[in-house]
């Protein structure tokens, strides 16, 4: 997966991306980076990339020839999704990151100031995608976040203890909580039942603890998942039920057992 990344920062980008797991997938050539600095394309002699905006209001805009001119400097391909990262955009999320991870190729363009001249937008900008509903100082920040999670997606970033599955988000569920080393830490102790050993009962509290937390904390997910999973409440009764009978059939002989 290669990333282009159009900035006025480009240590921004290479410094937080050069660290860590990012970092490590650089070295070993599954990720490049690319960044282009739009200033180095400017037109006159200030090297400014940015004008006041045509209406009035207040702050800069960041010209459309600077941005064109470092874009196409890069000679992408004809078809290569080039993201634009602005509040106004679709809002990111893990799908969206799956979506992206197909491509072999992939160009930000970081705006600045009060963002970018609509026009060359237009003619370039494949999606536009915003990381949340505030507004940041730059689109740097937005595009490590997105450059971060699709590089993950990308197969061998992570290694073999970093696995990908069962993580937040898989099927609309948030992820379960973890516990490590030591068992009873303060006074708090790690539930008995991941100590156990029985894995079906260890799968079991897991998947009910990702239930509870989503449904509490994030209602809008649980009702996605909950849409599409009508057999674990149809398997969930049938469990109820066979208790309750269970239950009922101990009261029946124990009250057999006073009568006698
Ligand atoms: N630029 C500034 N704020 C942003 C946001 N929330 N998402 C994407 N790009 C941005």
């Amino acid at each position: 997966m290669k990333f282009d990344v159009l900035t006025l920062f480009p240590e921004q980008i290479s410094s937080f991306f050069s660290e860590s797991i990012t970092g490590r997938a650089l070295k070993d050539g599954l990720l490049q980076l690319n960044t282009v600095n739009i200033r180095d394309f400017s037109k006159d002699r200030h090297n400014s990339v940015d004008d006041y905006t045509y209406g009035g209001g207040a702050g800069m805009l960041m010209m459309p020839g600077p941005v064109y001119d470092a874009f196409e400097s890069l000679k992408v391909r004809p078809g290569t999704r080039v993201v634009y990262t602005t509040p106004v955009g679709r809002v990111f999320d893990q799908s969206y990151a799956e979506e992206l991870a197909k491509e072999d190729e992939i160009v930000f363009i970081c705006g600045h100031y009060e963002g970018i001249d609509e026009r060359v937008i237009d003619k370039i900008v494949t999606d536009r995608i915003s990381i949340g509903d505030y507004v940041l100082t730059g689109g740097e920040l937005p595009a490590l976040v997105i450059m971060d999670s699709v590089s993950r997606l990308v197969p061998g970033v992570l290694g073999n203890g970093e696995s990908g599955a069962d993580e937040s988000f898989q099927d609309h569920l948030l992820e379960y909580p973890q516990y490590t080393r030591p068992d009873k830490w303060l006074d708090m102790e790690v539930p008995e039942i991941l100590l156990s050993g029985d894995h079906a009962a260890v799968d079991e509290w897991r998947l009910e603890e990702s239930i509870r937390i989503t449904r509490k904390l994030r209602p809008d997910l649980y009702e996605k998942w909950a849409a599409s999973h009508e057999e674990y409440f149809i398997k969930k009764e049938k469990k109820a039920r066979k208790e309750a009978e269970k239950e009922r059939k101990r009261l029946k002989k124990l009250a057999n057992t006073e009568n006698l």
